[in-house]
């Protein structure tokens, strides 16, 4: 028998769908609500097959996600449960279906990858950003996983962050506005402009209707590599670096210095790779940056040299309880 750590690995698979399909279809829901069920007194309150849910729900168990009784009743175990409940704030149920809906498919390319190289494969694709936003269905499955990754993180982002004292806040590709919230919630004198591509426009209005924060939010639309940045005191990019090349990073940072004013700060909020080259959170989403964007992960200090070529200097990096640090660059 394969040793454990290569079972998750072969069976991992087999983990990830149940997992997608138990959400999707309200099973962890329903055991959420209604505490431990059959497989059979599940199916039947869902109308779904019992056959296949029984199936799916051994493999949830085998993995310690949901735990089964003597009865054969399964419970969501109570350290997963606020990660699959779509009430909590920490629900990665939107993250899930990207990666299986939209990651899984292109992953196949890696094996073109490795026999032509990424540039030769992707040559006739449109930019990352295109196809992500091909439709209304898919930029809102795309916002809606990244506010579920980034607005936790960002409660305590912008505590690190230290933003005493800053009024004017540039979020680039701030997205619905998962930091810039964050932010405004902690930072009463504080206003936000997130700046990104025009589809997004729509989304970001809605999150500050929803949360009636008024002219304290403000969106501008433009493309970061065609326009300048709006002036500001702060200029944020959440998971915006490991998009893109280095080169190309080095241009959004040089803009960055310029919008930033004087005694300003650069914001950088990433994974960040160990020196070792883990851990795995950081190590799996740096493929997944390969087959679906231009970029990829770096360690704190690669973030800090291209901030320093970009002409920030005091550079500190502040750790959080998350996947997603802070590197922060100073404006002279
Ligand atoms: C990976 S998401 C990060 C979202 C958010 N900052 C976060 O940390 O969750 C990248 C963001 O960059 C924006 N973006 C991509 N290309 C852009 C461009 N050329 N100009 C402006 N924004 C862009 C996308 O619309 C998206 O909101």
């Amino acid at each position: 028998m394969a040793p454990g750590t290569l079972d998750n690995v072969v069976y991992g698979l087999f983990s990830t769908h149940a997992l997608h399909l138990a959400d999707r279809h309200g099973v962890l829901a329903h055991l959420i609500e209604r505490g431990p069920s059959s497989a059979a007194d599940t199916a039947a309150a869902l109308t779904i097959d019992a056959e296949t849910l029984e199936r799916l729900l051994l493999v949830l168990a085998a993995v310690s996600v949901v735990e089964r009784d003597a009865d054969g009743r399964y419970r969501v175990a109570e350290q997963t449960a606020p990660f699959l409940d779509s009430r909590d704030p920490r629900y990665l149920g939107g993250f899930v279906d990207h990666l299986v809906t939209n990651t899984t498919g292109q992953l196949t390319r890696l094996h073109h990858y490795l026999e032509r190289g990424k540039e030769a494969v992707d040559a006739a694709l449109p930019s990352p950003f295109e196809t992500i936003y091909r439709d209304e269905e898919a930029t809102e499955s795309f916002l809606r996983a990244m506010w579920q990754l980034s607005f936790e993180p960002s409660k305590e982002l912008a505590g690190l962050a230290g933003l005493d004292g800053t009024r004017r806040l540039v979020d680039v590709g701030g997205a619905s506005g998962a930091f810039a919230v964050a932010a405004l919630d902690r930072y009463p004198e504080l206003h936000v402009t997130v700046f990104d591509l025009p589809e997004v426009g729509t989304h970001l209005e809605r999150t500050r209707d929803a949360r009636g924060l008024g002219d304290r939010l403000g969106f501008a639309a433009g493309d970061f590599f065609r326009d300048p940045l709006p002036a500001a005191d702060c200029v944020s990019f959440g998971y915006i670096l490991s998009d893109w090349e280095d080169d190309f990073c080095l241009e959004l940072l040089r803009k960055a210095h310029k919008a930033c004013a004087s005694g300003g700060r650069v914001l950088i909020m990433e994974r960040l790779f160990d020196e070792d080259g883990g851990p795995l959170p950081t190590a799996a989403m740096n493929l997944s940056m390969h087959v679906e964007t231009r970029g990829r992960h770096r360690t704190a200090a690669e973030y800090t040299a291209l901030l320093e070529e970009a002409g920030f200097t005091d550079c500190v990096t502040r750790r959080s309880s998350w996947d997603k640090h802070l590197v922060i660059g100073s404006r002279p």
